[in-house]
């Protein structure tokens, strides 16, 4: 939630910030804004919506040209997303601008303390206290970094925060508690920002800041203390893609793009992971064969597409590795009694590595002594760090809000897990384990093969725009994929979608059928006689019932056909993998159903893509 871009060196400072911006609009985009430092002046402009509006604004009004300079790309938390509330804000005589991603959770009484003390707030933010709040410890201190130190003690919630003081014009401030920042490494220039990808055109060096640290960010040099001004340990890293992985390379969405990109990303996922001998090797699990063993049950939190991508691993990890799993939304674990114990293992996951509910699900858990495994897609992020070992998909970013190719290599880690676990607690035969593996390794072929069967797909969802209203059945790990197809048409297209288990509807769901409803069904393999006979039933019972039916099913099976008014072939593949294969043309059906509604389906209304808010 939020886009931040901070930046020092000798460039034009606002080419830089913007274009960050750009990389970073997919985190929020209700208003951007930019501060520039020119001639010991500070200079804002901002407007409401998207960037574009922004860029607009500047065409018309140019800001003075500096080279030290910030931005933002906002998801509204406090204040309605318009001119007046987006970011930065500024103290009460011009002279300090913050921007801020997160919620400072006492600012209402911060807020009335400085009103007291007689400052005029113009906006209705949490962030525009923090300018004020920095304008009376610069009062005290003449330093923006000690400043920042002062007030961060004060602040409760989540908060990045970067500040620019018109007293000093080789300085930006950050700070960072539960809100992502990373640092981006130049010569004669330093960068801030939110993730990477704002300033990877210009440097791939990084430096990963940890929990409540303020970052000094000056032409020379970046120096990171603790909110005590204590020197701070932080962590360098080289990013290992490159900027041709941030934008759209020749595709209308990244949507697309990450959509075709999806046999590379399952594929980058096993890779390193099989040895020669055919064993799982998982270097970065830091969870030992030893307590591995000693694990009597998992838990999986997550949200969204990676909680579908838990519901699936349920069945893996059950199946394979003997182990009872629950799932559970990240946002509702620790608000129940969860009961774990040092032999819980509870693996969280998370492309971004930020999302709040899912970091608040770790840290309960970490309070309970379980063992904790990260699945996650963004070295550097926190959620990695909070965990005792991690599993990295290798999806390369996903800059589209809504997840595709990131789930899919979600998937390939839980397997990779699921396998692992039954490998090292012999809970199945070493041949069987390799046969699995073997299978798995042939995944990013079935996938590419679906990749180049969906105009078929494309054409269905086009005739489909003015529907109402759409149902997703599944059973066993269809029933995921279902959800899944349901929340990609819910967030793309704005259309009612619901997904149900498929032996459910009768209780209940199926009087939602109404002659011409388009239901799809996801069918499991023929391999499941029962599971397969029994979802057949389900088909006719609903087409009974006027339903229109389109079906997604493995080739060669013909049981199907009588039932299917338009059928989606997939490849035949093991049934616990066949979610890589079947929710692929779901992602294609909802991006092209939403685009035919012209939706942007990179950037749908009211989300964001990393959620840092509880
Ligand atoms: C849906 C989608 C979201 C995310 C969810 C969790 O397309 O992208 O539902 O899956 O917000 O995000 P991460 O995986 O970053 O924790």
């Amino acid at each position: 939630m939020c886009g931040i871009v901070g930046y020092v060196g000798a460039r034009p400072a606002l080419d830089v910030v913007v274009e960050g911006l750009a990389r970073l609009e997919y985190r929020g985009y209700d208003s951007a804004g930019v501060a520039m430092l020119a001639d010991g002046a500070l200079a804002t402009a901002k407007r409401a919506g998207k960037l574009v509006n922004l860029r607009e604004a500047l065409a018309e009004e140019p800001l003075p040209a500096g080279t030290l300079g910030m931005g933002h790309t906002r998801w509204a938390t406090h204040g309605a997303p318009n001119d007046r509330n987006a970011h930065p804000h500024t103290d009460c005589a011009g002279r300090v601008a913050v921007i801020h991603n997160g919620i400072i959770e006492n600012f209402a009484a911060l807020r009335t303390e400085l009103e007291e003390g007689g400052h005029k707030l113009r906006s209705d933010t949490d962030t525009e206290a923090v300018a004020h709040l920095l304008e009376d410890e610069l009062k005290t201190t003449g330093d923006l970094a000690e400043a920042m130190r002062r007030v961060c003690r004060r602040l409760e919630g989540a908060f990045t925060l970067v500040a620019m003081h018109a007293g000093d014009d080789d300085l930006v401030v950050g700070a960072r508690r539960n809100s992502p920042l990373v640092v981006g490494v130049g010569d004669g220039e330093n960068f801030l920002a939110s993730d990477v990808a704002a300033f990877i055109a210009h440097t791939r060096d990084a430096i990963e800041l940890g929990q409540d640290q303020v970052v000094e960010l000056r032409r020379s040099g970046v120096t990171v203390t603790d909110f005590h001004g204590r020197p701070a340990e932080t962590k360098a890293y080289h990013v290992d893609w490159d900027v041709s992985a941030a934008e759209k390379g020749g595709y209308d969405y990244f949507m697309l793009k990450e959509i075709a990109e999806q046999p590379r990303a399952v594929a980058d996922t096993l890779l390193g992971r099989i040895g020669a001998d055919g064993r799982l090797t998982l270097d970065e699990m830091r969870i030992s064969d030893q307590e591995l063993r000693e694990v009597d049950k998992i838990i999986i939190v997550a949200c969204g597409t990676s909680y579908h991508a838990g519901l699936i691993a349920k069945y893996a990890i059950e199946h394979w590795a003997g182990l009872p799993c629950e799932v559970e939304l990240a946002s509702e674990f620790r608000y129940r009694d969860p009961i774990l114990s040092r032999s819980t293992l509870v693996i969280a996951i998370s492309q971004s590595g930020e999302t709040m509910d899912a970091l608040m699900a770790v840290r309960h858990a970490r309070e309970q002594h379980a063992k904790l495994l990260g699945i996650c897609n963004v070295n550097g992020s926190t959620l990695p760090r909070e965990c005792d070992g991690v599993l990295y998909t290798h999806a390369g970013p996903e800059i589209a809000v809504a997840s595709t190719k990131a789930f899919l290599t979600q998937l390939v880690a839980v397997y990779l897990i699921a396998l692992y676990i039954a490998q090292v607690r012999g809970t199945k035969f070493g041949d069987e384990v390799f046969a699995m593996i073997q299978l798995l390794a042939k995944m990013p072929e079935k996938v590419d093969e679906v990749l180049g069967t969906m105009e078929p797909v494309r054409a269905l969802a086009r005739s489909l725009a003015d529907e109402k209203s759409v149902l997703f059945l599944g059973r066993h790990v269809g029933f995921p994929v279902a959800l899944e197809g349901a929340l990609k048409l819910k967030e793309l297209a704005y259309m009612h979608a619901e997904g149900f288990a498929a032996g459910e509807l009768k209780h209940g769901p199926i009087a939602l059928i109404e002659p011409g409803l388009p239901v799809i069904v996801v069918v499991p393999p023929r391999s499941r006689a029962v599971l397969h006979d029994k979802i057949v039933s389900n088909i006719q019972e609903i087409r009974a019932r006027g339903a229109r039916t389109i079906v997604i099913a493995e080739e060669g099976d013909t049981s199907v056909e009588p039932y299917a008014d338009t059928l989606i072939r997939v490849p035949a593949v093991p049934t616990l993998f066949q979610p890589l294969v079947t929710t692929v043309p779901l992602q294609v059906f909802a991006c092209e159903l939403a685009t035919a509604k012209g939706h942007d389906v990179d950037q749908p209304r009211n989300l964001a893509k990393s959620v840092t808010v509880e």
